[in-house]
């Protein structure tokens, strides 16, 4: 069988990346080129000036992952685009460029959705990993519970309510005086602190949703700051971010865990900017291994966002048979089903 090499390209929010990908599993280049630095002046992502960024250097950015690849692009077999969900006029960068190469080089073009792609980092990580399995993605934009049926299904099991996880420790880190983004951030600073020190709220759906809110702890966290202030009273940012860290990764486990229990899977997988969190994975490792389920999840630069994730979701939609032409449109609010 000859090899699959797919093209993958993510411009959905403040990183422009491409990579090249050989049967799903191997990765043969990443390039990621971020804009964290413009944007961590504002306190967070500026959609104008990401869709600019995006245009200077997308170009480049590819042929630097052709280039590490060590392919050249007649050899590519078809190129995997972002065209959802994200920010429109920086969806749009990567949508339109991949067109471009598509309809100049007459290869196929494959439309991938940005939490699959996450969720398919986990392919490349881990090359034995197959569905099914329960996935937790939660990112900047996004806090799901799905159900990995096979490499191109999925059934949500749960979402949050109101704010994303990845949000809401950007928006503590920023309470904090830590600066954006947030998660890595607070990550380190919690480990110097006592999670106990203040229990904050976790938030129980009614019935038995597996839904998330973190905008209950954001607001208890945020107030209790300014209680703290208001009366003059020292406190210690570590415990802070500890205590917070905890509550927010408490309801992440135990909801997650929850849905293995229901679909009797024995893996748990874990997806996401906010996979990258070091309490997030013990905590999940921990409780999970006590039911006999493992956890896997892929290292911090294939949980944040980079093409090689979109190139491996794009192999399993090629072989699938899924295929755009030029009518493809970025969807920023595109659904998961
Ligand atoms: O997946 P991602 O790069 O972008 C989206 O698709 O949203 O996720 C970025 C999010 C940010 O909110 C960032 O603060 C969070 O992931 N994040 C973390 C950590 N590293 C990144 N959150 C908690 N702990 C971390 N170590
Ligand atoms: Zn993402």
């Amino acid at each position: 069988m000859n090899d699959i090499l797919i093209l993958g390209i993510e411009s959905s929010c403040d990183e422009t990346a491409a990579a090249v990908v050989r049967n799903g599993r191997e990765m043969l280049s990443n390039v990621i080129n971020s804009q964290i630095d413009i944007h961590k002046k504002y306190g967070g992502v500026v959609p104008e000036i990401a869709s600019r960024c995006h245009i200077e250097v997308i170009n480049d950015v590819i042929d630097e992952a052709l280039q590490n690849a060590g392919v050249t692009m007649e050899e590519i077999t078809a190129i995997a685009v972002t065209y959802g969900p994200g920010l429109v006029g920086a969806l749009l960068v990567g949508v339109a460029t991949a067109k471009a190469l598509s309809f100049a080089l007459k290869k196929p073009l494959v439309p991938v959705h940005h939490i699959k792609g996450h969720i398919c980092a986990n392919y490349v990580a881990h090359p034995e990993l197959e569905p099914p399995f329960v996935c937790l993605v939660a990112s900047g934009g996004h806090s799901h519970i799905v159900y990995a049926e096979d490499f191109i299904r999925y059934e949500i099991m749960g979402m949050t309510r109101d704010d994303a996880a990845g949000e809401a420790f950007d928006k503590i880190a920023r309470i904090l005086g830590l600066g954006y983004p947030g998660g890595p951030k607070i990550d380190a600073l919690a480990k110097e602190g006592d999670p106990h020190r203040v229990e904050f709220p976790r938030v129980k759906m009614a019935g038995d949703s597996l839904d998330f809110s973190f905008s209950g702890v954001k607001t208890a966290v945020i107030n209790h700051v300014h209680n703290l202030e208001q009366k003059g009273e020292d406190y210690n940012r570590a415990d802070i971010a500890a205590s917070f860290q905890n509550a927010v990764t408490d309801a992440l486990c135990e909801h997650t865990i929850e849905a293995a229990r229901r679909k009797k899977a024995d893996r748990i997988v874990l997806a996401g900017g906010v996979a990258s969190n070091s309490a997030l994975r013990a905590k999940m490792s921990e409780m999970a291994g006590a039911e006999g389920i493992s956890v896997l999840y892929p290292p911090p630069v294939l949980c944040t966002d980079n093409a090689v994730m979109i190139a491996a979701a794009g192999y399993y939609e090629y072989i699938s048979g899924t295929r755009a032409d030029m009518s493809l449109n970025a969807v920023p609010s595109l659904p998961l089903e």
